[in-house]
């Protein structure tokens, strides 16, 4: 049976999800904006019920929340949303060099249409807190002329969480906007807007044991409502602002998800840290020479980690992630190689972190989810053991 630990990347559909789901694709196929009839009137009270839901899991109202097709979507609306907007003036946008391509790409456009682009660097691999921002950097680079900050609350890769609360701070002194791509978060920490006082926030359904092509992004609406203009335009469904017929079938499996995450999630916790640290363990016992990517953890979590529960990320001796990977077949983790094009180039997060491209290459990322167990731990590191030694044979 193969392993999978790639959590990061996406997650299994929890079955209580896929039971909701099969049973609203049955029986509520009609459109929640068709209101002349009783069919579409239920479904829309369905997706009512659920955006209600999905709020008061981030401590929001059902009126912060536009649903979209995922995280992606949800940040080119953020960005381009209050950068674009008619009555912008502001023109510095502040962000940081760690984050998603999904935050990176739209900067550089935003860049084309003339906003001045500072891009945050973070603290070493040798820090504590590898891979956080410097607050006092930050302090200096947001200032009256920026239209928004937007700075990840979780790395998908090396785990770094954010004191997206101290940069809220900085921001409230200019008025600021805050967005944080909150994508690797829910599930893995529990989510307040209030108490980390952010004004935008995305997420995506798949990332927590929901369906695939469903997100969301908060617009905070009180005390002051963030002023976005539409990206996607037609029919005028969410208060106008992301036009589409909802997908009422995702929105309710994403309500499912966010029900269970809620039912489970200090179980979760605990379980995925324990995991994690066994699997780091154990190929200590394996492997001479190991060195973590990203923020130490503590041990037992506390509440202001510095480091998802489930993340772990390891640059290997002697070997590239890429053959490594080769050399475990029934193994899913990823590398520190981003294979978006033909020619896989180093990871722009570890290097961030000022790892060479060497290390990059030679680091393997591993995101422990929900259903995995300590005998899938312990056979990976049995694997990853034996595959390290072959291939560091090879290369001695
Ligand atoms: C931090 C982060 N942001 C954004 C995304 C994009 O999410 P999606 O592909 O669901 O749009 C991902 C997915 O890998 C992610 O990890």
């Amino acid at each position: 049976m193969p392993i999978y630990l790639d959590n990061h990347s996406t997650t299994c559909i929890d079955p209580n999800v896929i039971d909701v789901m099969v049973r609203i694709m049955e029986t509520h196929y009609a459109n929640p904006g068709s209101t002349t009839h009783e069919a579409g009137r239920l479904v829309a009270e369905l997706v009512a019920g659920a955006t209600q839901k999905i709020a008061s899991h981030l401590n929001a109202e059902p009126d912060e929340i536009i649903i979209t097709s995922g995280a992606t979507e949800s940040n080119n609306l953020a960005l381009f949303g209050v950068a674009m907007h008619p009555k912008q003036t502001r023109r510095r946008i502040v962000s940081a060099v760690t984050e998603h391509r999904a935050i990176l790409d739209p900067l550089v456009r935003l860049e084309k249409h003339g906003f001045e682009v500072v891009r945050l660097p973070v603290f070493p691999n040798q820090h504590p807190f590898a891979g956080g921002i410097d607050l006092s950097l930050a302090a200096e680079c947001i200032n009256a002329d920026t239209a928004i900050v937007s700075v990840m609350l979780a790395n998908n890769e090396i785990g770094t969480i954010q004191p997206l609360a101290e940069i809220s701070k900085l921001c409230q002194r200019w008025g600021v906007p805050l967005h944080t791509d909150a994508t690797q978060a829910i599930g893995r920490l529990p989510m307040d807007v209030q108490s980390m006082g952010v004004d935008l926030l995305s997420f995506s359904a798949h990332k927590f044991y929901g369906p695939k092509g469903i997100g969301g992004l908060f617009v905070r609406q009180s005390p002051e409502a963030v002023r976005i203009q539409a990206q996607i335009v037609g029919g005028g469904q969410q208060f106008n602002l992301r036009s589409g017929t909802l997908n009422s079938v995702g929105i309710l499996g994403m309500a499912k998800a966010i029900e269970v995450v809620e039912s489970n999630l200090p179980t979760d916790m605990l379980q995925q840290a324990y995991l994690r640290n066994l699997l780091w363990v154990l190929l200590n016992e394996q492997i001479d020479g190991l060195h973590l990517n990203g923020p130490d953890w503590d041990v037992p979590i506390q509440s202001n980690s510095t480091r998802l529960v489930n993340n772990l990320n390891v640059c290997f001796p002697k070997v590239d992630g890429q053959s490594l990977m080769l050399e475990l077949p029934d193994l899913a983790v990823s590398s520190g190689s981003a294979c978006t094009s033909v020619e896989p180039h180093p990871s722009h997060v570890l290097i961030g972190i000022g790892l060479s491209e060497d290390q990059a290459r030679a680091s393997l990322r591993f995101g422990i989810g929900r259903f995995n167990t300590e005998a899938e731990v312990r056979q990976t590191a049995e694997w990853i053991g034996r595959a390290h030694a072959k291939l560091a044979a090879f290369n001695a």
